[in-house]
């Protein structure tokens, strides 16, 4: 048998001095569309998150909250883990970098490339970001509206001086520009990527990958005075999950080098420079794609916790359902461009999309089988053009939000199938299957038939935006669980007439304005 395409994919680990956030629940959404994507479309998947507890401001943060930083990394750790249940996540495996298993993994690809020659010690003295947890050379920083010197991102910074082991990354200018010319898709979108070009030809300074003026982290092999940088010790997830430093491990051989590394835009330095340096520094291949998406904002304001205007995402499915917020926030944006979260347009989108477009066709069509139909899958006379043409068009849907899911352009891929479900609104309204119910019961049958299997391809490919939906559709169209793959699709998959249905339920409902008042 011919081995299975693979593909594997990583959230960001998130730090777990906060509790999640819309922001969070983002970056995670899009990788678990595409990971049941994958899934549908055939590939062995490996999907993973998790959170990244190292580190000097989980430390603070445990520290605030007087609490054991195991224990609070405990907690908040468990948040995450209800947050990827109610947001109906996939994961197939949830990593925390507190793991033993990680301790080991971290020290191995550290010693990897220190055995290689490209770790030294020395001292460093510079300047810092908690906030960041990033090093900023002088002429990076920006003057705040209070006079003081702050982080490009706005973060306050402060003078370190301590020793240090360092990475020589400042080698690594030339094989990172090769690299990326070899790979141009490497880091996605395109001006994301001319980004992280210019800035490595910019010149890169040695890393400082070690401290010692703090203890809550990874040991640095043979020096346990000092700690690794939480950033080595947290980009090393994503071949722990693997089963690294054992390369020659089932889960390493069929998943490294990653499919995607999707990250927000904020840290798509330590993925597109560092990451791929350490790996070229170990020996190891680089992965094979970071994507950095947009950020956020509120009613136009930025997020944060001092502002108070953190969306949170239990509440916001908690009010209006899981499936119209995770439409939402794959459909409103163009994947890697930022957005603006608005509860008007919230509303506007979930009624427009969900409830007219799909709800209706749905709705529409299954109520007619259940009333004209005797509640069975109509069978279909001839096919006329119109009929053919859109069977066709909707099982060709596939090859084009493929194209687009290849490039993570996850908003287009949603896009060209919703552009169908425009067509199968058109096609019941074009064919009116009512006008012929008393003259020609036959051809009211076809056409009832063709629109129900339209409904029942475009539910199979929706199935990773609005997967409980999906599920509640096909159910009610007599699919099997089994035949919803998109090997399924088209012909291959047809509804078979005389299957009897149950009664059908809407499967989007409209959201009222007192709702959302
Ligand atoms: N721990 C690091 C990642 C280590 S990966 C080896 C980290 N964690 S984080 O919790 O601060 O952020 C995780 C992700 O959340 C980032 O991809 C970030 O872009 C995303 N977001 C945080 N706020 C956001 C918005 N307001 N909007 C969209 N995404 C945002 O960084």
């Amino acid at each position: 048998m011919p081995k299975q395409k693979s593909f594997y994919i990583t959230t960001p680990i998130y730090y777990v001095n906060d509790v999640p956030h819309i922001g969070h629940a983002y970056t995670t959404l899009a990788c678990d569309v595409l990971a049941r994507f994958k899934r549908l479309d055939g590939y062995d998947v490996m999907f993973l998150t998790g959170t990244d507890e190292h580190g000097q401001k989980v430390e603070k943060s445990a520290a605030a909250a007087q609490m054991d930083p195991k224990l609070f990394c405990d907690q908040v750790s468990e948040r995450f883990r209800e947050l990827a249940q109610v947001m109906n996540f996939s994961h197939d495996q949830f990593i925390r970098t507190t793991e033993p298993r990680h301790f080991l993994s971290a020290q191995a690809l550290w010693q990897r490339i220190e055995a290689n020659g490209h770790i030294y010690k020395g001292a460093y003295s510079g300047w810092y970001s908690v906030r960041d947890e990033a090093f900023y050379a002088e002429s990076e920083l920006v003057v705040a509206e209070d006079g003081t010197k702050v982080a490009p991102t706005g973060a306050p910074v402060e003078w370190l001086e301590e020793p240090s082991y360092f990475f020589d990354l400042s080698k690594w200018q030339q094989p990172l520009l090769d690299f990326y010319e070899k790979n141009p898709h490497f880091v996605l979108p395109k001006t994301r990527m001319n980004e992280v070009t210019s800035f490595v030809k910019g010149g890169l300074n040695d890393l400082s990958i070690s401290r010692t003026s703090f203890k809550w982290g990874v040991p640095v092999p043979g020096d346990p005075d000092h700690i690794m940088y939480v950033w080595i010790d947290a980009l090393t997830n994503y071949i722990t999950a693997l089963q690294y430093p054992d390369m020659d491990s089932e889960a390493y051989q069929t998943y490294w080098p990653a499919d995607v590394h999707m990250v927000g835009k904020d840290i798509l330095r330590f993925h597109a420079v560092y990451w791929p340096a350490f790996m070229m520094a170990a020996g190891l291949e680089p992965p094979k794609r970071v994507f950095a998406h947009g950020w956020w904002t509120n009613e136009g304001q930025k997020i944060s916790k001092s502002l108070g205007n953190v969306i949170d995402p239990f509440g916001l499915v908690n009010e209006f359902g899981l499936d119209p917020v995770r439409y939402f926030l794959m459909r409103e944006v163009p994947f890697g461009s930022d957005g603006d979260f608005s509860r008007q347009s919230f509303v506007t989108r979930a009624n427009a999309d969900l409830a007219n477009d799909f709800g209706n066709l749905a709705q529409r069509c299954l109520s007619m089988i259940a009333k004209n139909c005797d509640g069975k899958v109509p069978q279909p006379g001839t096919l006329q053009d119109a009929d053919a043409m859109l069977l066709t068009d909707t099982a060709n849907v596939l090859k084009e939000v493929r194209v687009y899911l290849d490039d993570q352009a996850v908003h287009l891929a949603i896009e060209a199938i919703w552009r169908q479900i425009s067509r199968a609104n058109g096609y019941v309204a074009a064919q009116e299957p009512w006008v012929h119910r008393k003259t020609d019961p036959q051809r009211m049958a076809t056409i009832l038939y063709v629109a129900a299997e339209a409904v029942r391809n475009l539910a199979i490919l929706s199935q990773p935006i609005v997967p409980e939906s999906m599920a509640k559709l096909l159910d009610q169209l007599g699919v099997p669980e089994t035949d919803r793959g998109f090997d399924q699709l088209g012909e291959a998959g047809s509804l078979v007439p005389g299957t009897p249905l149950p009664p059908p339920i809407g499967i989007f409902p409209r959201i009222t304005e007192k709702e959302s008042a």
